[in-house]
């Protein structure tokens, strides 16, 4: 079962929680700030009439100040596995943007030392000990977020991700089954549990951290590949069937970027020197690089984007033959 953690790393407004405080004790210092800042719903601004078109629908951004398309001041934020790599840098992110963000990951102190610097940082930031590849823990999770942002949530970023490399033929069934587990149904049913808290919110956005796997062969990756393919299409399902509801769903796709995940890999002096040469911009990228686009998603500037999935790879994924030295 996981367990919630101190909810430390609230920044100066929540400077009264102790360090032990329970997620019950939470929600009143989040309440305050979030309900202060919510913008007002999209619903309620999206319907003009024109003499010439019986109904046209206006955009909505074009009506508000920059400092509220830009900020995400008063928003909720999910963030799977925010201990390390990509999630990492999008808690820091969307918190640096102003959102109340709850993180997970499966080891306890790594959790705990980030939420301590991130409160050191002043950053609102929460977190449960979870292994998202587990039903009931995930069930856990969205009942532990449900109430500490008092039964509402603007962002879900299904983040988290792992990889077993090797060729389709060498797979057996429990690995398949845990690249799937982990990467494919946690995120279906992380976006289920949440749809009532999205919906809730007024206007949510769901960002998936897909991958280039999904769009073109990379070596031993074919299983990854596929569950990260199965993502795009999800992606692109939800943008339709929650357009109603004001949620959006949208995906990044990276190529190599410079985590823990592919240390080992990229530890390979030759390999690496061959990932540079199909890289146009001929460098690895850094989480920021995927961090700051999954911010964009989230902002209400980007509220006409929707069933999107935006490759961050340096280029990689269109790069057809241009030998680097020519
Ligand atoms: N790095 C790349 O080059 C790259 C490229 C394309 C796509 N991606 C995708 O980007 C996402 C993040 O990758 P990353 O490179 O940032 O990974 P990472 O550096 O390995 O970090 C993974 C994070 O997720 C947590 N995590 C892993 N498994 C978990 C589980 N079952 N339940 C809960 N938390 C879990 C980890 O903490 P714990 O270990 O404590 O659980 C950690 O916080 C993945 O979906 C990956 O497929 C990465």
């Amino acid at each position: 079962m996981p367990r919630s953690l101190s909810l430390v790393g609230l920044g100066p407004a929540a400077s009264t929680s102790s360090a032990s405080q329970s997620p019950v004790g939470l929600p009143l210092n989040l309440r305050a700030s979030g309900n202060a800042h919510r913008f007002p719903s999209l619903k309620s601004t999206s319907v003009r009439f024109s003499p010439t078109l019986c109904s046209i629908k206006s955009v909505p951004n074009q009506e508000r100040p920059s400092s509220t398309r830009w900020s995400l001041n008063g928003k909720t934020a999910l963030v799977t596995g925010g201990t390390r790599g990509i999630g990492h840098a999008i808690v820091e992110e969307l918190a640096g943007l102003g959102a109340t963000v709850h993180t997970c990951a499966r080891n306890e102190s790594e959790l705990n030392m980030c939420l301590r610097d991130w409160e050191d940082e002043g950053f609102r930031v929460s977190g449960s000990v979870c292994d998202v590849s587990c039903r009931d823990q995930r069930e856990e999770l969205m009942v532990t977020v449900s109430s500490v942002f008092n039964g509402d949530l603007n962002i879900l970023i299904n983040n988290v991700g792992t990889n077993i490399r090797k060729p389709m033929v060498d797979f057996t069934a429990g690995e398949f089954d845990k690249l799937f587990a982990t990467n494919f149904e946690s995120v279906f049913h992380m976006s289920q549990l949440a749809y009532p808290l999205l919906k809730a919110s007024g206007a949510g956005s769901v960002v998936f951290t897909s991958s280039v796997s999904g769009f073109v062969s990379l070596k031993s990756m074919s299983v990854h590949g596929a569950t990260k393919g199965a993502i795009n299409q999800l992606t692109k399902n939800l943008a339709c069937e929650w357009a109603k509801d004001n949620i959006r769903s949208n995906a990044v796709a990276p190529w190599y970027i410079r985590t823990s995940m592919v240390e080992q890999v990229l530890s390979n002096k030759e390999y690496l020197e061959e990932v540079y040469s199909r890289t146009p911009l001929g460098r690895l990228g850094d989480p920021t690089e995927v961090s700051s686009l999954v911010a964009f998603l989230c902002l209400p500037a980007s509220s006409y984007i929707t069933g999107q999935i935006i490759c961050v790879d340096g280029g990689m994924s269109i790069n057809g033959f241009y030998p680097r030295h020519d």
